[in-house]
């Protein structure tokens, strides 16, 4: 994760999008990357074309990045993202959002599929994340640390920003959305859990279980940007249901879930890109 490959992966964005930057980019989850097929007027980059961004190699996660407008709002979509089961080690998984930064980018909303534990998750429905548990074994800043992006010993207190919870609680609230909270888990995959681990899981203070978003949060709030969770629960997770969990139910339980997802996230979207910016937190260090 040098400077120099961050800088590199910013001009080649800024090459092909030359406009303002969005202030906010949106990292999509399994099943959730058809919300950037809906964007208007949308410029579509692969990550190809990004000279050090890790590609994605997963069925589900196209592999772009899509600038566009939502209800009003440009923001920035990550349309799949890559995860340590790939064999990407975890300090790889911060170079897109560094570069994201890097071009301004100040609130990042993360969304996964995961497995629900906490009774009242159902398949199909959302959860903002309260708080998560890192439980990979792995952490994206282990390595020297690059001041110029944060400190070597990060905050995560408030990892998952309150105001922004709030907002999507209030949001779901109006638009009759069921809209449950909870605690994200992470484990790397790529097998699921047996109902054993499950059972673990649940003992420790987890509410949902998925393969992703930790890294992501982490390299976020170690810069400094305001994060926002938020999980589509694909799945009860093993051993809760009676039956074995597949990638494709998976995929198809998130389909079933985008129509409240797009519906909640273009008006909340709308109302953020209303509040004063927090633009003051934002030490671009590609800018000095
Ligand atoms: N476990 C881990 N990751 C997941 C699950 C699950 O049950 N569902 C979707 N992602």
């Amino acid at each position: 994760m040098s400077q120099n490959e961050i800088e590199q992966n910013a001009a080649a964005i800024r090459q092909k999008y030359s406009d303002a930057f969005p202030k906010t980019a949106l990292i999509l989850g399994s099943g959730l990357g058809g919300f950037a097929d809906t964007l208007e007027g949308s410029t579509i980059i692969s990550y190809e074309e990004i000279p050090t961004f890790p590609q994605s190699t997963v069925q589900g996660h196209a592999g772009r990045l899509v600038i566009g407008n939502a209800g009003g709002v440009t923001i920035a979509c990550m349309q799949g993202r890559m995860h340590l089961y790939e064999g990407y080690e975890a300090q790889r998984l911060g170079i897109s959002i560094r570069t994201l930064y890097s071009l301004g980018v100040e609130t990042l909303i993360i969304t996964n599929a995961a497995g629900g534990i906490k009774q009242g998750l159902t398949p199909g429905g959302l959860m903002v994340i309260t708080d998560h548990i890192n439980f990979s074994g792995h952490n994206p800043l282990i390595g020297p640390n690059d001041d110029s992006f944060g400190v070597r010993f990060p905050d995560m207190t408030n990892a998952y920003d309150p105001g922004l919870r709030a907002e999507l609680h209030q949001v779901a609230k109006e638009k009759s959305i069921d809209l449950q909270e909870g605690v994200y888990l992470q484990l790397t995959g790529p097998s699921f859990e047996t109902p054993a681990e499950i059972r673990m899981l649940k003992t420790l203070g987890a509410d949902a279980v998925g393969m992703s978003t930790v890294p992501e949060c982490i390299v976020a709030r170690h810069c400094g940007m305001r994060v926002a969770g938020l999980s589509v629960i694909t799945n009860l997770a093993a051993g809760i249901a009676d039956h074995e969990i597949t990638h494709e139910d998976t995929m198809e339980n998130a389909d079933r879930a985008l129509d409240n997802f797009s519906t909640m996230m273009t008006e909340f979207l709308r109302r953020i890109s209303a509040q004063p910016s927090n633009g003051a937190n934002h030490k671009n260090p590609l800018s000095g």
